[in-house]
């Protein structure tokens, strides 16, 4: 077992910089899916710390992405880790398949609660080498978080309703971020929504250190200053 440990470990320091404060976690919805090897290049070179894939399944969400398939494809060329959102009514089913295309974070919604056990998945999931987050949306109290604190790399805070990228952010969440870190949670905040240089340092100011930026990011020429903008205007906010 010891030898297992120390592989993800290595595999983690290889992919992510643990001592980056602030993450830029471009999502690819925004981004030119005819494409995509391109776009995924230019942020990565452009300083992006993660790779956020929105996989909705047009059941949870209104709107259908893609699956495990295209995540595979978008994982032979990334160097990056993939930040999985899976928005999505059944994750139970789909976790491996998304673990086995690559994921190396898998965040599902709390509010699938009641179609499976939230314990049992996250603990799988780690079991896999990946780190497990969980999701809230913009009107779910964090407070239905609270059992699974312990168990959790990530929480993403829901700054729109999830479905559509190039929604307005929602300030009203942000005392959940402020919540969970009253409350001693030492893991990744990420908030997704509406996130770009107007927005990133309220997120930051309230305690999130992981940033989902769609069309802020994917919506300009030069990714790379918009990416050391956003940088910038959190670090400047913590
Ligand atoms: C929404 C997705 C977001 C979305 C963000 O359901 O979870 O990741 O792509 O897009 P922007 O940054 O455009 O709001
Ligand atoms: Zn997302």
């Amino acid at each position: 077992m010891p030898c297992v440990i120390i592989a993800v470990a290595a595999r983690l320091r290889h992919t992510d910089d643990v001592s980056q404060p602030v993450r830029i976690a471009p999502s690819l919805l925004a981004a030119d899916f005819a494409h995509l090897a391109d776009e995924v290049r230019s942020v990565e070179d452009g300083g992006a710390d993660w790779l956020h894939l929105d996989v909705m399944d047009g059941h949870f969400v209104p709107n259908l992405t893609f699956g495990p398939f295209i995540t595979k494809a978008i994982k032979s060329c990334a160097k990056r880790p993939l930040d999985v959102h899976l928005m999505i009514t059944d994750p139970w089913t789909y976790a491996d398949p998304f673990l086995d295309a690559g994921s190396d974070l898998v965040t599902f919604h709390i509010e699938v609660e009641q179609n499976g056990d939230v314990g049992e998945l996250l603990a799988r999931i780690r079991s896999r080498g990946a780190r497990a987050g969980l999701s809230v949306q913009p009107d779910t109290p964090v407070e239905r978080l609270l059992p699974f604190l312990d168990r959790l790399d990530l929480v993403l805070v829901m700054s729109v309703f999830a479905g559509f990228g190039g929604q307005k952010f929602m300030p009203e969440v942000l005392p959940k971020v402020q919540e969970l870190r009253d409350r001693g949670f030492t893991g990744d905040i990420s908030m997704d929504g509406g996130i770009g240089p107007e927005t990133i340092a309220a997120g930051a100011g309230a305690g999130a250190n992981v940033f989902v930026a769609g069309t802020a990011v994917f919506g300009v020429a030069d990714r790379k200053a918009r990416i050391a903008e956003l940088r910038d205007r959190a670090a400047a906010a913590v």
